[in-house]
């Protein structure tokens, strides 16, 4: 009996350990501790949100990855020390930051574990990170699907630019620099310097007229980055579709829907291969003006078009004014062809637009957001509803009806009205 019981007390204390021993759990002290240096991914929750127990266990294995690393990862319960929430400016949990001597980052990408991995991995190097052997080129190449890469002498207007720029998107992606001896063992080169991009087995190079001056490649490099910065058929989200705007091109959405398990069913796969064939084959004819990607949760679409779209869908975005286009056909029946002659029309402007940024489209997307998100409370917990939304109505009505009717009244009788309600409220 004993021996069971301290089996069980051994297997309850590793198990703790396991759990927690990875994530450091911080107190008001932080604000002295960061002071000495070092590099902190903090997550600062609230015990009672939802969305934080969801990030828990991510942050758990978050915590595991980075430990090898000189990333400490940390959490800081807001409820307890309310001072440091304020020092730092959090307004909504959870909130995701990263330290470093007297700077700090906040996060605002999909709380998935590899996407924050990289962002503190990112934060924690210099912002262009030097590539010396050219095995290690192979290893960028295997572990990231998109970064950039400066080639040749570090002097020069490009170099300086692209470290400017590269100081500025630190956040959203990755920066290298190396010579021109190790790339051209990669990379068909003619010549230093040479900025690029390699992104899924490819490099494209950034081009510039051999005169320009540094404000001219300034503001092209920074343009070329932005439109380069996204894979070729990403995955769009709440946390990303703000970034994926800064490519200023048309937003080109396969639209299905995931399950849980994160599977699409065939039909929607078919429909999302033959979206993802058109950007694949014709990245010459549609790079420049479009980027392509999908979206696996319908709210999100539902939203941006304002009405519960029919899945599969097609939506193409105006990044820059917010409207959107959608094909005449049903999309399942589009074809490759058809989807061709719709981006052309939306290129030459020849297809209505609906939606945009003005103030009534954004007051209504609220309201259809309110809408839905109340639809959805009321089919999941129709009860609990009920009580959120009927509770205030029923002391609403009260209260105006005993400000109307107060002379008419009786004091009595008031007394027997309102007793009951108050008395059922606390059994609720
Ligand atoms: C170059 O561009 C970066 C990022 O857009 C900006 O921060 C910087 O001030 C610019 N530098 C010059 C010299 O224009
Ligand atoms: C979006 O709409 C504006 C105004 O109609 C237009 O000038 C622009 O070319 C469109 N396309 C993109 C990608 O912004
Ligand atoms: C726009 O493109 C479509 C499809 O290629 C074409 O049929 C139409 O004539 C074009 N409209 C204008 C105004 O260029």
């Amino acid at each position: 009996m004993r021996s069971t019981l301290k089996i069980l007390v051994i297997f309850v204390v590793t198990l703790t350990l396991c759990d927690g021993s990875r994530v450091l759990e911080l107190t008001d002290k932080f604000a002295e501790i960061r002071r000495d240096g070092g590099h902190w991914l903090v997550m600062f929750y609230a015990p009672w949100c939802g969305h934080c127990k969801r990030l828990e266990p991510i942050w758990g294995h978050i915590a595991q990855t980075l430990y090898k690393t000189n990333i400490r990862v940390a959490k800081i319960d807001c409820t307890r020390f309310t001072g440091l929430a304020k020092e730092f400016g959090i307004n909504g949990f959870p909130t995701i930051k990263f330290f470093k001597v007297d700077q700090d980052f906040t996060y605002n990408g999909d709380r998935t574990k590899e996407d924050i991995v990289n962002f503190a991995l990112r934060m924690s190097s210099p912002p262009v990170q030097e590539i010396t052997r050219p095995d290690s080129f192979v290893n960028i190449k295997s572990s990231n699907n998109v970064f950039f890469l400066y080639v040749g002498q570090r002097e020069g207007p490009l170099w300086e630019s692209y470290v400017q720029n590269a100081v500025k998107l630190q956040q959203y992606a990755f920066f290298y620099a190396t010579s021109f001896d190790v790339a051209s063992q990669h990379v068909t080169i003619e010549g230093d310097p040479a900025a690029m991009v390699c992104k899924e087995n490819s490099c494209y190079f950034y081009t510039v007229e051999s005169d320009a001056d540094l404000d001219h490649i300034n503001s092209t490099l920074n343009k070329w980055i932005n439109e380069e910065r996204f894979e070729t058929f990403p995955k769009i989200t709440r946390g990303n579709i703000h970034e994926i705007f800064h490519t200023k091109k048309y937003v080109v959405i396969a639209i299905v829907e995931e399950n849980k398990l994160q599977q699409i069913s065939p039909e929607m796969l078919e429909f999302r291969d033959m979206v993802e064939s058109v950007i694949r084959k014709n990245r010459d004819k549609y790079h420049k003006h479009f980027q392509f990607g999908w979206i696996g949760s319908p709210e999100l679409a539902n939203s941006i078009a304002m009405t519960v779209l029919p899945l599969p869908y097609l939506l193409v975005l105006n990044s820059t004014t917010n409207h959107h286009h959608i094909p005449e056909d049903e999309p399942t029946q589009l074809t490759v062809d058809a989807l061709s002659i719709f981006l052309e029309q939306i290129y030459n402007q020849s297809v209505p637009a609906y939606g945009g940024n003005s103030f009534p489209v954004r007051l209504y997307r609220t309201y259809f957001e309110a809408r839905t998100s109340i639809g959805d409370m009321w089919k999941g917990n129709p009860v609990l509803t009920t009580v959120l939304f009927g509770l205030p109505l029923g002391f609403l009505s009260l209260i105006l009806y005993s400000i109307c009717c107060q002379d008419i009244l009786d004091a009595d009788e008031e007394d027997e009205e309102t007793e009951p309600l108050l008395q059922h409220e606390k059994k609720e």
